[in-house]
């Protein structure tokens, strides 16, 4: 059974002002099939640990160690990282002009799987999966992102995931800015995911909506740079009742870098 492990992360980025600490020990544990939601305030590190894990150059691990099967994932460049099973829906997808959405597809399944997948499976593939999240063909020729709706950009990180078909998958804010009706065809893909290849899944979101059609295992509060309480999907709705008010006391409490 695959697991991919954090422990007790320390992370920090390069600022004008400074190296600013942003984790501050992140443990979490995420079997191969269980679904994990992450909660908590704007600017609490969240997008944070979700670039940690894909590997963006911009955040400096201080200590502490992610693995993947007992594996460094630390140790690995984006490129491993992406082979060894690991995926990032991004909370804001950039645009790469000049690239259809066809060629990144097939680009990026090849880097992944380290061959060329063939041509009419892959395809029908592409083809089936698009229906199935809604969009229309004509989108597999525009470039990547370029002129696409926060909507059309969600779904598109999805279409990724349900052809990719890594592991661990990281949602960042998938479910923002999502209209009702996307919301339940982008978590039907998620779930799609889970069924057909026991996908674990990290899922940072604001609001309990998502939570209702993709089903949290566990449910963890992220508050300054730490996960500072866990619960099951009851939790959530505690959250979305009461706020962040009583974790946010303690975190003003404890002193800086503590
Ligand atoms: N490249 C960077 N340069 C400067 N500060 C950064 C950088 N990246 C992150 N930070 C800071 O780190 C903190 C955590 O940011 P992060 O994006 O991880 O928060 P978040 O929990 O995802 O918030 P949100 O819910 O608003 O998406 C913020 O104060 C942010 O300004
Ligand atoms: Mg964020």
């Amino acid at each position: 059974m695959s697991v991919l492990e954090i422990r007790d992360l320390h992370v920090s980025v390069e600022t004008e002002q400074g190296t600013k600490p942003i984790l501050r020990g992140v443990d979490l544990t995420i079997r191969k099939g269980e679904t994990h939601a992450i909660m908590g305030p704007n600017g609490s590190g969240k997008s944070t640990l979700a670039y940690t894990i894909a590997g963006h150059p911009k955040y400096t691990v201080d200590s502490g160690s992610i693995t993947l099967d007992g594996e460094d994932v630390l140790a690995m460049s984006v490129d491993e990282r992406a082979r060894a099973g690991l995926f990032l829906a991004m909370q804001y997808p950039v645009e790469i002009p000049g690239v259809t959405v066809t060629n990144f597809l097939r680009t990026a399944k090849t880097a992944v799987e380290g061959e060329a997948p063939a041509i009419r499976g892959w395809i029908k593939d592409v083809r089936e999966s698009m229906k199935n999240l809604r969009m229309e063909p004509a989108f597999a020729e525009r470039n990547v992102n370029e002129g696409f709706s926060g909507g059309e950009k969600k779904r598109h990180e999805i279409l990724q995931l349900e052809l990719l078909k890594p592991q661990f998958a990281v949602l960042d804010e998938t479910d923002s800015g999502l209209d009702v009706d996307a919301l339940k065809i982008v978590s039907e893909g998620v779930n799609r995911a889970k069924e057909n290849t026991g996908l674990g899944v990290l899922l940072i979101t604001h609001y309990t909506r998502i939570l209702r059609y993709i089903k949290p295992d566990f449910v963890h509060v992220f508050v300054a740079g730490k996960i500072a309480e866990q619960g099951g999907p009851e939790l959530a709705d505690r959250l979305e009742n009461e706020g962040y008010d009583r974790f946010l006391v303690d975190a003003v409490v404890a002193p800086e870098g503590a």
